[in-house]
């Protein structure tokens, strides 16, 4: 009884420590301190974008040592991997987004932040020229920035390989808008199919959900929008329900491609279970603005042409380089072999330009595109860039201790005690190592209150799926959003759509 009433003390008392700590934590972000006006005699560090591996090195970053400039057509950062629960409604998409201007008030020192996309960058005069791209335009929309360093975070775009009828007829799933578009679409589909009179025929291209892209976003999304279905719209549009399908197409042998084997099995029996009806080494040659047209490859050899009538079709395929990007590409000649975005070294630099540095999806470092990636690129970023900073105040402190040596002959010995420790502090921080991503593992969801991991456990990997790894998931997402704000607004919407069901209004 004694253990169990410490026991019981030490939790309570944990948990008054941890409302204190977030309470404290709130009170701070509400009551930012004055910060530090830009200093003309610092370098101007420019960034652009407010994705994962830019905000990473902005959280990490000592302001105060450079003039910090964010540049981006984003004023906040998307939590991504919660999107695809944006389009059913399960989450709020505000609940996901954080604003960039809460980011930067947290700094010490002040960064200045411009709405705005950068167009080009000349690597030899060192300018980035970006424009306004907004609705609402003041006189000026268009503009230089100057930079002493660059860094590059401006993610990716949607690949769609030109493939006609892509861009004009499907949605994609990056951005806030993409999901929003999403849940507009599937309502309208469903509202359309249940119109007097509608034929059978319209009503199953309506209620058709084709998913194009059997990688994680596309089976995620396939996932959730099964889950809308069975526990909402079957309940409250009950006269089209049985009309209504998923398919996923895939042009590989399987879908979620980079997992383990034993968790493409599950995910593909999973979807059999849930009724999404997955083609894979089914290749997308054309899309119209009511049907796909695939060619599949059938086990002999052959190959059939198949035509998928859809109501709403999602287009999830992959990453393609930003146009601001390859500008820049084509600028350096040492990124001429580079396709798939700036090759860096393995300092994040990119190779062949001088004081530019590339982190996340559009930087070629032999990783995956990933959130996770990014994020550490923009923390050893930070690191590289603090290190630096450092290291040019000791070289100064040395440099004018030295002078003063001559100077002020009777302090010599304590002079050269304080040179020594300052290069005994250089020679620590000079030794910066070179950037090592260490994969945590691979999570997703697939619908049914289920999930796959791919976990790296003490050096080995681990493969777990079903209903623990979904509440696994969810708390490793919820420990990973952004701010307490964004945890908080995610577990009331995940509470929210449990007790109420999802949203159906269509706006
Ligand atoms: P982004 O996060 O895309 O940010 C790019 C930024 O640059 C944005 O702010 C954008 O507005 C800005 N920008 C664009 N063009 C310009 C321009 N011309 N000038 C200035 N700024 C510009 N990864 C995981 O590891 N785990 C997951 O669970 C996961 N889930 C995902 C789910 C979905 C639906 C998607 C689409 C991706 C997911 N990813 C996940 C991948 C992950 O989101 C990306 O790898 C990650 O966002 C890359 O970070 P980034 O900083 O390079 O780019
Ligand atoms: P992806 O590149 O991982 O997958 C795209 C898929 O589309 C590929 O399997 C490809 O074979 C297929 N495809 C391409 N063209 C096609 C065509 N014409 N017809 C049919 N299929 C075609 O892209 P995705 O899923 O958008 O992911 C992008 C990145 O983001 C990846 O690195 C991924 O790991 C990461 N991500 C991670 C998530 C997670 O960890 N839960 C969730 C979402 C994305």
């Amino acid at each position: 009884f004694r253990t169990l009433r410490w026991a019981w003390r030490l939790g309570y008392l944990s948990a008054i420590a941890g409302v204190a700590y977030i309470g404290y934590g709130i009170y701070e972000d509400r009551h930012p301190e004055p910060q530090t006006e830009p200093d003309p005699t610092k370098k101007t560090l420019v960034i652009l974008g407010t994705g994962w591996g830019s905000v990473s090195l902005l959280k990490r970053l000592d302001t105060e040592n450079y003039n910090v400039i964010v540049i981006s057509p984003r004023n906040y950062f998307l939590f991504t991997p919660l999107l695809p629960s944006c389009t059913t409604g399960t989450i709020e998409h505000r609940s996901i987004m954080e604003p960039i201007r809460t980011i930067l008030r947290s700094k010490k020192a002040s960064v200045r932040f411009y709405e705005a996309e950068a167009s080009s960058i000349d690597p030899d005069r060192k300018v980035v020229r970006i424009f306004d791209n907004s609705e609402v335009k003041g006189d000026m929309t268009e503009t230089e920035v100057p930079y002493d360093m660059l860094v590059v975070g401006v993610g990716a775009e949607n690949a769609t390989f030109g493939i006609p009828g892509v861009r004009e007829h499907s949605c994609f799933l990056k951005e806030i808008g993409d999901a929003q578009r999403i849940r507009k679409r599937i309502m309208d589909c469903v509202e359309t199919a249940a119109f007097k009179d509608q034929s059978p025929e319209e009503i199953d291209r309506l209620m058709h959900m084709v998913v194009v892209g059997g990688g994680p976003t596309g089976v995620e999304f396939a996932g959730e929008l099964q889950d809308f279905f069975e526990e909402d719209i079957k309940k409250l549009v009950p006269e089209i329900s049985d009309r209504f399908r998923v398919t996923l197409i895939e042009a590989l042998p399987n879908v979620l491609p980079s997992f383990s084997k034993q968790l493409i099995e599950y995910t593909e029996s999973t979807f059999k279970e849930e009724k999404i009806n997955i083609h894979t080494k089914t290749m997308v040659k054309k899309v119209t603005d009511k049907q796909v047209e695939a060619v599949a490859t059938r086990p002999d050899g052959s190959k059939e042409t198949i035509v998928f009538p859809y109501g709403l079709l999602v287009w999830a395929t992959g990453n393609a380089v930003r146009p601001v990007v390859q500008d820049l590409m084509q600028r350096i000649p040492a990124q001429k072999n580079s396709r798939r975005g700036l090759a860096v070294n393995e300092y994040l630099v990119v190779q062949g330009a001088r004081d530019i540095w590339a982190v996340g999806d559009c930087a070629v470092a032999g990783y995956a595109p990933t959130a996770q990636v990014a994020s550490q690129e923009g923390n050893f970023l930070a690191r590289l860039f603090n290190n630096m900073a450092r290291t040019e105040a000791l070289e100064g402190k040395i440099a004018e201790l030295s002078g003063s040596l001559n100077l002020q002959p009777g302090n010599t010995a304590e002079i050269s005690r304080e040179i020594e420790e300052y290069e005994r502090q250089l020679r620590r921080i000079k030794d910066v190592k070179p950037f090592h991503y260490s994969h945590q593992g691979s999570l997703a969801y697939i619908g049914s209150e289920k999930a796959v991991a791919d976990v790296t456990w003490f050096n080995g990997n681990v493969a777990a799926a079903g209903g623990l790894t979904y509440l696994f998931w969810r708390s490793a997402y919820i420990s990973m959003c952004f701010s307490t704000r964004n945890r908080l607004l995610v577990i009331n919407d995940w509470l929210k759509s449990k007790l109420f069901g999802r949203d159906l209004s269509r706006e």
